[in-house]
């Protein structure tokens, strides 16, 4: 059934002021001010602009004005060098605000730990994509929407049938959202709001069925069919969990901590997920490939596959006392990174760890402790305190805590990205609309700088090129 509501990405009033929905920011760039450059070979001064977003956005120069900087009008023109972008603004955006070095996160505008405390996931959903809260009649479309396409087509159980008992979840994942677009060739308008509208509710809405199909394959279970008289986290526990009974009944802690934990992985501005799926998604291909290329940059170690590998790491360590000399190793450099800790972007305590680590002790208060809750809490301790995590502004990060929760709701280890992966297609699907959204933006294509030979001549260190004597006639 098509939703005929017109997507809305941007804020739409443009005057200042005080209350939340007139201070809305106009989502421009202003000019603030002016950079003069002396090129030291030619003598040649220029000025460039620097640019400045809302109230709180960071200053830049546009890339392109130092285009014009050159020492011959042939020539190229200056470059910018940033590899792994450590400092380079790929897009502007108005949904999520991050302050590192403060350990502040909000989602346009609202700090993560109200919404955490106060709102619904789906209404964070809401929020991501709309740039403000819904209003009752809203929230009650969007969560009809998103119920009434939670079934996927019975193919993709065959599809995901083919997969070894053994298969990561996120491999199953990633190809199953993939597949999907299969399903939905329509999907490719990506122009026309009507089929953007129904692919980000499909994708919202289907996700949780494939998650839990992913999982109930690799335990060796039946699927379980969505039941559309839950609500979005007690319905995915129930395709994960259900077994004879005819109505699954939900532990009530563990939908609340599920609810809290899928608002704190909603969205997290330029991460490598979301400049994945950025990117992917510039090429105008439909959102189902895109978001599929999120969930491929999730699995990686450094991201989202970290609270899978922070449970590795807590049980190679094995005991309390073991700490101090891992802690050695690690800052030795001979074994792994401390997972769960560190980021790029924060250099204090992750905002989303200390909801964290606060949600896990409501959770073992009421189903018992984490038998390795006091590894990582001596880990936490002794690297909180060492040098070598202090001085590089290490802290734990959300991974840190959220594997040890996961796992005391029954979840396998390597299930535990997935749950991560459900929560950030909200996130993903509202970078996804603002990017096609904003006129700036075009296919994503960086410059190198090449270091590689100049120009030489081809000769074979082959006398035969190819196995068949034909073949190689034909080359001649
Ligand atoms: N354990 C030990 N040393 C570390 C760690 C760590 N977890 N993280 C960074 N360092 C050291 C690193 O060796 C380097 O030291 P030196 O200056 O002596 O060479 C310094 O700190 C800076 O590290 P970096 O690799 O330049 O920092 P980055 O901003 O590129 O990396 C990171 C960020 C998250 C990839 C990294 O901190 C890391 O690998 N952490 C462990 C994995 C992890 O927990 N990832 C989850 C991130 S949060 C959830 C998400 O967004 O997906």
């Amino acid at each position: 059934m098509a939703n005929t509501q017109a997507a809305t990405a941007a804020p739409t009033s443009k005057k200042a002021g005080t209350s939340p929905a007139s201070s809305a920011p106009s989502g421009e760039l202003r000019n603030v001010g002016a950079l003069d450059i002396k090129d030291s070979r030619t003598d040649k001064s220029y000025s460039i602009q620097i640019v400045q977003g809302g109230v709180e956005g960071d200053t830049a120069t546009r890339a392109m004005d130092l285009r014009q900087i050159k020492t011959s009008p042939d020539e190229f023109g200056m470059m910018t060098y940033d590899p792994a972008f450590m400092n380079t603004a790929s897009c502007k955006s108005a949904i999520t605000f991050i302050d590192g070095d403060k350990g502040i996160l909000r989602y346009r505008g609202y700090p993560i730990e109200q919404l955490a405390e106060k709102a619904t996931f789906l209404e964070v959903a809401w929020l991501l994509r709309h740039g403000e809260l819904p209003t009752q009649e809203e929230y009650n479309g969007w969560v009809k929407d998103i119920t009434f396409h939670t079934y996927v087509h019975e193919n993709i159980k065959t599809f995901l049938q083919g997969f070894r008992y053994d298969a990561h979840p996120m491999s199953m994942l990633c190809s199953a959202v993939a597949a999907l677009s299969s399903f939905y060739p329509e999907a490719k308008n990506i122009h026309d709001p009507d089929q953007r509208n129904i692919s980000i509710i499909r994708l919202l809405a289907k996700l949780p069925t494939l998650a839990a199909f992913c999982y109930r394959h690799i335990k060796g279970l039946p699927f379980i069919y969505p039941d559309n008289d839950l609500s979005y986290v007690e319905n995915f526990l129930s395709m994960v969990a259900r077994m004879s009974e005819p109505k699954y009944e939900a532990n009530p802690v563990f939908v609340n901590a599920l609810e809290i934990l899928f608002i704190l992985h909603a969205d997290h501005e330029q991460n490598c997920s979301a400049s994945a799926v950025r990117a992917v998604g510039s090429s105008q291909v439909d959102p189902f490939s895109a978001i599929a290329a999120g969930v491929a940059a999730l699995y990686g170690p450094l991201h989202g596959g970290a609270n899978e590998q922070v449970l590795r790491m807590i049980n190679e360590i094995g005991h309390p006392k073991n700490v101090p000399a891992f802690i050695e190793e690690v800052k030795g450099g001979k074994g792994s990174r401390l997972m769960g800790f560190g980021h790029r972007v924060y250099k204090s305590y992750d905002p989303r760890a200390k909801i964290v680590k606060k949600l896990a002790d409501q959770v073992f208060a009421q189903i018992g402790m984490d038998k390795d809750l006091e590894i990582a809490l001596e880990l936490e301790r002794i690297a909180l305190s060492d040098d070598y995590f202090v001085s590089r502004k290490l802290y734990p990060n959300v991974d840190f805590y959220t594997g040890l929760i996961y796992r005391s709701m029954a979840f396998p280890m390597d299930f535990f990205t997935v749950l991560f992966a459900v929560a950030r297609t909200s996130g993903w699907l509202a970078q996804w609309e603002e990017m096609l959204n904003d006129k700036e933006q075009k296919i994503a294509r960086p410059r190198q700088i090449y270091v590689g030979y100049g120009e030489r001549s081809f000769t074979s260190k082959l006398t035969n090129r190819f196995p068949s004597a034909k073949k190689d006639a034909l080359r001649k």
